[in-house]
């Protein structure tokens, strides 16, 4: 069987990490990027289990040189590249007139940034292989409030991005697309319902109940729901779908 590599950052938790094990299923070797090496070797063990080889990659990807070094370093062992993920992500949670100059620049480095130069760097990669990329977004593109600004801006630069990639990508035979899901219980959804309990004057248990009532959904996601997805893009049956951003939310956004 012919060698097919899938590069996952935010590897070590939430979303990225089920979607590294999920990939493991679909691809020979799945490289693991993400900053803490403990959990990256934990994942390794579960894509070692499904019978992928993982490739556990230490790295902070909000550094100018690490994206390079992290697709060298790819290239150099398996000579090839068929799909990057790029689900990276620690956007500040943070009111837009309480967050500072710092704050943004950090977020933007690391999620929009980090995924932009890690795309540009393996482009010669993925026309040669004729592969796929998706970036994470999320729903907060689609509704921004002032209490998660950042996010929503930063989600909207990515859907944009994500889209004048795919442009190029219809000449290079390069697929790109983005998905946008919405509230998923993860460690960063957990914070943020911590967060949010506290501005409601609520107890967790009580801000975990309350927030999908509000947010007009019947539960949070799964983040196995998210990486389903994410192997669905990159699979056989959807290499025409490129350009496109997936929303997946439980119907959170009311709009068309
Ligand atoms: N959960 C949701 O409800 C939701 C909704 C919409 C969109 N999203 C997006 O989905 C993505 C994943 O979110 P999540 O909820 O799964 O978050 P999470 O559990 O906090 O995971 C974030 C991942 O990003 C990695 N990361 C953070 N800073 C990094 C850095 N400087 N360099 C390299 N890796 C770094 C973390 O690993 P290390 O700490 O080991 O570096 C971790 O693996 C994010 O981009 C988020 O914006 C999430």
């Amino acid at each position: 069987m012919e060698k097919t590599v899938a590069i996952v950052t935010g590897a070590s938790q939430g979303i990225g990490r089920s979607t590294a094990v999920r990939l493991a299923k679909d691809f020979s070797v799945v490289v693991l990027a993400a900053r803490n090496g403990e959990l990256l070797n934990e994942v390794a063990a579960e894509v070692r289990a499904v019978a992928a080889e993982p490739w556990p990659c230490s790295l902070d990807l909000s550094e100018t040189g690490s994206p390079k070094q992290l697709i060298d370093g790819t290239l150099e062992r398996f000579g090839k590249i068929n799909a990057i993920l790029n689900i990276a992500g620690a956007v500040p949670q943070i009111d837009l007139f309480q967050m500072s100059d710092d704050q943004w620049m950090k977020g933007t480095e690391l999620k929009l940034h980090g995924a932009r130069r890690l795309t540009l760097h393996a482009w010669e990669a993925l026309k040669a292989s004729k592969g796929s990329v998706v970036f994470i977004s999320g729903s907060a593109a689609l509704a921004p409030k002032p209490a998660s600004a950042a996010v929503a801006t930063i989600n909207a630069a990515i859907i944009a991005l994500a889209k004048a990639f795919s442009e190029q990508g219809i000449k290079d035979g390069v697929q790109v697309n983005s998905v946008v899901p919405g509230a998923v219980m993860t460690g960063r959804r957990r914070s943020f319902l911590e967060h949010w309990a506290l501005k409601q004057n609520l107890s967790l248990e009580e801000a975990m109940k309350r927030f999908p009532e509000e947010a007009g959904i019947e539960r949070y996601g799964q983040r196995e729901e998210v990486a389903g997805l994410m192997a669905y893009l990159l699979s056989p049956e959807a290499h025409w779908l490129t350009g496109a951003s997936v929303r997946m939310d439980g119907g959170e956004i009311k709009g068309v």
